[in-house]
């Protein structure tokens, strides 16, 4: 890469790694009895362990490391006693700072034996995300991203959150731009290589509204429904994009 956006991808990467790496321990430890605060604590020590700290950790007064979002929670859920239970969905969310630099990324863990409604929720919404990402290179428009997960996503009868949305992301949490999981074709701002941002579309079986509880964080689906989550932090390229939140082995 010879453009002056190197440093960044090269800095996002090491971020990006290491949140992935977070995930990668908690899939090694989640199970059904296993509680939210003991994923809290993993991601705590995993992070400060690769010399990193934890992006949400007293982000806006976020009391935790990383976000637990159980069944019907759509995102930002509070780590917890609760405990897991065979048949629960739960999205971890985690975003580590290395250096200054931000890496953020979430996958739907299925805990034990889940109903197959659930699955199909999961896997949609997997699959949405890299749908998103197989198109992304420069030049695509913004609406295309969110075309392509909505599309994906109402065919299967789901619903696409439009309550939270990706964004750009670097020495910041949460910048420019929004990133929307819907919309239409041809529609927002074109892309740029260089720009760095989230995908990370939340997918509800019910309807797409949400609301917020009483907390000022943890935000459910309205009818009570399953939602699923699934994040990577990607680099765009003028052939394609780079997903930063891999573990390399
Ligand atoms: N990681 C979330 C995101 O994908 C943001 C969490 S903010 C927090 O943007 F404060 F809830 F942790
Ligand atoms: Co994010
Ligand atoms: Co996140």
């Amino acid at each position: 890469m010879n453009e002056n956006y190197k440093e960044a991808f090269e800095r996002t990467r090491i971020a990006g790694e290491i949140a992935a790496g977070a995930l990668e321990e908690v899939a090694k430890i989640i199970k059904p009895g296993t509680k939210t605060d003991e994923i809290d604590k993993l991601c705590y020590e995993y992070i400060n362990d690769h010399g990193a700290y934890s992006a949400p950790l007293f982000y806006r007064g976020f009391p935790k490391s990383c976000c637990t979002s159980t069944n019907h929670i759509v995102c930002h859920g509070i780590p917890s006693d609760k405990v897991l239970k065979d048949g629960d969905i739960v999205n971890v969310d985690v975003t580590a700072i290395k250096d200054g630099w931000h890496g953020d990324t979430s996958k739907t863990f299925k805990i034990g034996e889940v109903s197959i409604k659930a699955n199909k929720l999961v896997e949609t919404t997997y699959e949405a995300m890299m749908k998103a990402i197989e198109i992304i290179k420069e030049d695509v428009f913004l609406g295309d991203i969110g075309a392509t997960i909505q599309n994906h996503v109402e065919k299967q009868g789901f619903s696409v959150v439009q309550d939270f949305c990706g964004h750009g992301i670097g020495k910041t949490f949460h910048k420019e731009p929004n990133v929307l999981h819907y919309g239409k074709k041809g529609t927002g701002e074109k892309i740029k290589a260089g720009m760095i941002f989230t995908i990370e579309p939340m997918i509800n079986i019910g309807t797409y509204e949400t609301k917020t509880l009483n907390d000022g964080w943890t935000a459910v689906t309205k009818d009570k429904s399953l939602s699923a989550q699934f994040e990577h932090t990607i680099g765009v390229t003028k052939e394609g994009c780079e997903i930063f939140t891999l573990k390399k082995i």
